[in-house]
């Protein structure tokens, strides 16, 4: 007979729950909010996936909040397919939402078709978000016909910051409002199976969530949205560039993180750290026989 512990059978009622593009619709139905957040490396993704977060976007402000960049438009397929990769072996629950960069779906059709494809067949994404509205539902219409699921972006579009004149806030004229809403069903009859609202009057924001079949995920947009989404470094703390107004800060890691610095600066000047736990032992015996060996203070 074996001595090992029998194996516990897991059942897939006990397996996590994978969010899918499914739940994301069943959600907006049964009136639950939607929950997103930013991740960019490996144990941001596993946090933010323990935490029961919906959805993970990474998003191109990794260009701004990680990279250093003044603003979104240096960032390249490469520099996201790098950080999906690390993202995607960290959340095992979250949908996983992959930024199109600047320049990787404008150009032509055929070209966003191909780069869209790239973020789930070489970086473990679910699903892609890309900017813009009537102009880009061709471009959508054909990802989702080649199987690939869409998040739309509307109102303060980062991309577009030189075209915007700045980092405004769009929709607030009856023109600009009623061009909000004809995008965003222009998305949603392209197949996009969900739109993030970015920095819109909160009113605007919630008649578009009520016309709309599919879920809208605010950013700066308001309560009546039917998620939010926020960039998880604003959230933290951890971006000290400026912080837009439309965010809550949950904690503030940079001040945390230049403490933890300066204190551990403080003990190896002065002569506390590394501690003899923190060090490795040598025998007596040993330490002995390599003094009469070699010479040196006993
Ligand atoms: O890049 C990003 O993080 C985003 C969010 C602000 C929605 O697009």
């Amino acid at each position: 007979m074996s001595n090992k512990a029998p194996k516990k059978k897991t059942s897939q009622a006990d397996a996590p729950k994978k969010i899918t593009i499914r739940s994301f619709a069943l959600k907006k139905k049964r009136g639950e909010k939607l929950t997103m957040l930013t991740a960019y490396d490996y144990p941001t993704a596993l946090a933010v996936d323990l935490a029961g977060i919906d959805s993970i976007l990474v998003g191109d402000s990794l260009g701004m909040v990680v990279l250093g960049y003044e603003n979104t438009l240096p960032v390249t397929m490469e520099d996201m397919l790098h950080h999906c990769k690390a993202v995607s072996r960290g959340a095992s629950q979250a949908l996983l939402i992959g930024d199109m960069p600047f320049m990787s779906y404008q150009v032509s059709i055929e070209q966003a078709v191909a780069n869209a494809g790239r973020f789930l067949q070489e970086a473990g994404m679910d699903a892609v978000k890309l900017e813009g509205g009537q102009e880009r539902a061709e471009a959508v219409r054909q990802m989702v016909a080649a199987g690939i699921p869409v998040m739309g972006h509307l109102g303060l579009t980062p991309q577009s910051v030189h075209q915007l004149g700045g980092w405004r806030s769009q929709g607030r004229t009856v023109r600009a409002a009623k061009r909000l809403l004809e995008d965003a069903l222009a998305l949603q009859e392209a197949g996009a199976f969900s739109i993030v609202l970015e920095s819109v009057p909160a009113r605007l924001a919630e008649l578009i969530s009520q016309r709309l079949r599919i879920p809208t995920i605010g950013i700066g947009a308001g309560i009546n949205c039917d998620g939010q989404v926020l960039v998880t470094h604003d959230l933290l703390g951890l971006f000290d560039r400026f912080t837009p107004k439309f965010v809550r800060q949950y904690a503030s890691l940079h001040n945390t993180m230049a403490e933890a610095f300066a204190a551990y600066r403080a003990e190896v000047l002065e002569g506390n750290f590394p501690g003899e736990e923190h060090s490795v032992a040598m025998k007596d015996e040993n330490w002995d026989k390599l003094i009469k060996d070699v010479g040196g203070k006993e």
